[in-house]
This record gives C-alpha cells, structure tokens and sequence, in this order.
C-alpha cells in the first residue's frame, strides 16, 4: 500500500475544516498540521483534529517540511483574494497545492499561479467539486460509449434559490461588488459545461439584479445569463442567480446536454441522472445522494490519487488550468456585459506546460 500523502491546511474557516474532515476519513492522506492567521481558529481546529495549529503558512511548511499538499481554503474579496498570496508561498516552498475556488478573483494573477506550478512541475488543483459526482461520472460513461453522438446544445441552472422576501440585504464588503457572484460562483458551472464540452471560443453576456437589490444599494449583480459556442460546435447557455428566484425544472442545478444520439440531464448535482434516447424510455437513476456535501470527499480523494499514482501533471483532475479556463470566461463575459453584450474570445489557454514549455 502507498505510504499517505502529507497535508496540511491554511484557512480553517467552514470551508477548511470541510477539507480537513475530508482528509481524515481518506486512507490517501494524512493530515499533519492547520494554519489559520486567526489563532482562535487555528488553535480550536488543531484540538478537534488532534495535530498541531500554525498561525502562518511559512511557519507551518518549515516546522513540516515532510508535506506533500498544502491545501489552501482562505477566502476574501469575491471569496477569492486571499487564494494567491499562500499558494503561490506553498508552491515556491516546493509543495503541491489544491486551492479553494475561485483559483483566484484576479485573472492576472490566476494566470501566473498555473504558470508558476507548471514552471515548478508541481500539481496545482483547483477544488471544482461540482461534477465530482455519481451523475456526473454515469453522465461521462454514457457519453464515451457514444451515447449522445454529436453535441448539439447544453443548458446550465445553477445557483441559489430564493426570493425577495428572504433577501437578506447587501453583503460585506467582500460581497458588496458588482461581480462577486460572477467571479465567486461561475466557476463551477463553467467547470461543469467546459468537462462535458470542451473549451469555449464565444461568450455573450447580460447581468443583472432585481429592485430589492438595487433599492438596497447592493452592488452586486446576482444574475447572469451568459450565451456561448464551444470549440466543438456545440452551443451552450448558462444562466445563474444568487437567491433572487426559486429555480423551477430541474432545481437549484441542472445540466442538460443534448446530441444527436441521445441527451441526460443531471438534477440537483448529486441527485439523479436521466438518459433520453429515440424509441426507449427515459433511463432514470436516482442515486438516493440529496446532500451536495458529497461533492468534497469525491473531489479531494480524485486529488490524493492523481498524487498517489503521479499522473502525468496534464492529467490532473480540475487543475489549476481547468479552473484558470474558467476564469477566463468569467472575464470574458464581464466584457461582453461591459459592452452591451457584445461578442467576445476568451482568452486562449497557456500549453499545458505552462506559456515557457517547462518540462
Ligand atoms: N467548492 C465549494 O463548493 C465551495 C463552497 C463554499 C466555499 N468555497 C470556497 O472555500 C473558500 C473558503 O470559504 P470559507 O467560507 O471557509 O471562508 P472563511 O472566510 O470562513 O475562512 C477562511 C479562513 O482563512 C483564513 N485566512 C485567510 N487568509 C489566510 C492566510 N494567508 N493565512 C492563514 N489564514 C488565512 C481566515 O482567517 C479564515 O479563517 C472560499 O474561497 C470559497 O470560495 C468553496
């Protein structure tokens, strides 16, 4: 048996002591330390977990240098500003690092941290759970069996559900932005359309937020209805909102994905998988999963073993570079929004090697 991976933590809010759960229950991993610069949180998550508490990542990676990952659950403005800093210390300490979503909320930056790990030959993954589940892995099946023949169109739901009566008022001031929803949340559906699809070439783009926002100064505009066209030829439409509306058909996520031989639909994330196919009756598999928690221990083990059986580095699952694409088209569809809902190129994607080639 494979010795476990050594892993440590900085950012033990919800999210990081979610991962350290994780880790505990995965025979892949060992957890060997939390960070937090907050001592109270540092300090009450190493007792629960029973290892040591650090109150910077430097000061955690020198006391361990036997780590392998350095797991980086911080959060900050738009829930990605504070994703850089460690990670970028963590990879220059020569670890490996799984980064909470967004990689990052700056696009400068997100592209220098994929190019950096490349230049590092280190695995940089991103934790886009979203189709680390049943439905998705059934969904992937059907289509390598050639299952859906030819792609045709796919539509993305996702969000939260809600309504004017439960708003809750403008955020902090991490929230309060125009595109926190945007750059926090649309990483995961993009995730989810770029794994079924393949890259986007066209965006278009209009966002939104309702009278209740705007009478309470809200910045943020918490609706996104976002066109694109793949590089396959498949056309796509995303739409997205943050507790402005219920969601009808198909609930808080759903993903339907058409072709010319056949076409599924995913409910709720982890909760059921429908397969349409001329002449038969729908295939339903409800998998009895309704908690979307699911997701994390999936999407951490598939990191741990990509590790464990050192997968070339552009086999990583939901790298650092999956998760830069889809900041791509988040910025690309903020431009698209900026200008009217005029047409734009994401950018294009550095090699796999990183923009010098390192091997
Ligand atoms: N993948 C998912 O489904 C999912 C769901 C929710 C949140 N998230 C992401 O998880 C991340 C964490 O979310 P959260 O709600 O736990 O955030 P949080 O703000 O509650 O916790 C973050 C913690 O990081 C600490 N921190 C920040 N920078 C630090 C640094 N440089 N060194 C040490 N400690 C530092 C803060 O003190 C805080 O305790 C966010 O990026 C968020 O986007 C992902």
């Amino acid at each position: 048996m494979n010795k476990p991976l050594k892993v440590g933590i900085v950012g033990m809010g919800g999210i990081g002591n979610n991962h350290a759960n994780c880790y505990k229950n995965d025979d892949l991993a060992e957890l060997v330390a939390v960070c937090d610069w907050v001592k109270e949180k540092a300090d009450a998550a190493a007792e629960r977990l029973g290892v040591p508490a650090y109150y910077t990542l430097k000061d955690m990676v020198n006391a361990h240098p036997e780590l392998d990952i350095v797991d980086v659950t911080t959060s900050g403005y738009e829930n990605g500003s504070w994703h850089y800093v460690p990670a970028m210390e963590a990879l220059d300490m020569g670890k490996n690092v799984l980064v909470e979503k967004p990689i990052s909320n700056r696009i400068e930056e997100a592209r220098e941290m994929v190019d950096f790990a490349a230049s590092k030959n280190l695995y940089l993954g991103c934790n886009l759970n979203h189709y680390f589940s049943e439905p998705s892995e059934r969904a992937r099946d059907i289509m390598n069996k050639d299952g859906i023949g030819q792609q045709i169109y796919c539509i993305n739901k996702v969000g939260f559900d809600g309504s004017s009566a439960g708003y809750g008022g403008k955020g902090g001031p991490r929230w309060n932005m125009p595109y926190s929803h945007a750059k926090a949340f649309l990483t995961h559906p993009f995730s989810v359309m770029r794994y079924f699809c393949g890259n986007v070439t066209h965006i278009q783009a209009f966002m939104d937020k309702p009278g209740v926002r705007a009478s309470a100064e809200d910045l943020m505009l918490s609706v996104q209805s976002i066109h694109m066209r793949f590089e396959n030829g498949c056309i796509g439409y995303l739409l997205s909102q943050r507790g402005d509306a219920m969601f009808g058909l198909g609930g808080w996520w759903s993903f339907e994905l058409a072709g010319t031989k056949g076409t599924f639909v995913i409910e709720n994330c982890v909760e059921k998988l429908t397969y349409y196919k001329q002449g038969q009756a729908p295939d339903v598999y409800d998998t009895g999963v309704k908690d979307f928690g699911a997701t994390f221990p999936k999407r951490i083990h598939a990191y741990l073993e990509d590790l464990t059986n050192g997968v070339p580095r552009e086999h990583l699952r939901s790298s650092g570079r999956d998760a830069l694409a889809t900041m791509e088209y988040i910025f690309a569809a903020i431009e698209s929004y900026e200008n009217g809902g005029a047409l734009v190129c994401p950018n294009a994607l550095p090699p796999v090697h990183g923009a010098l080639g390192y091997v």
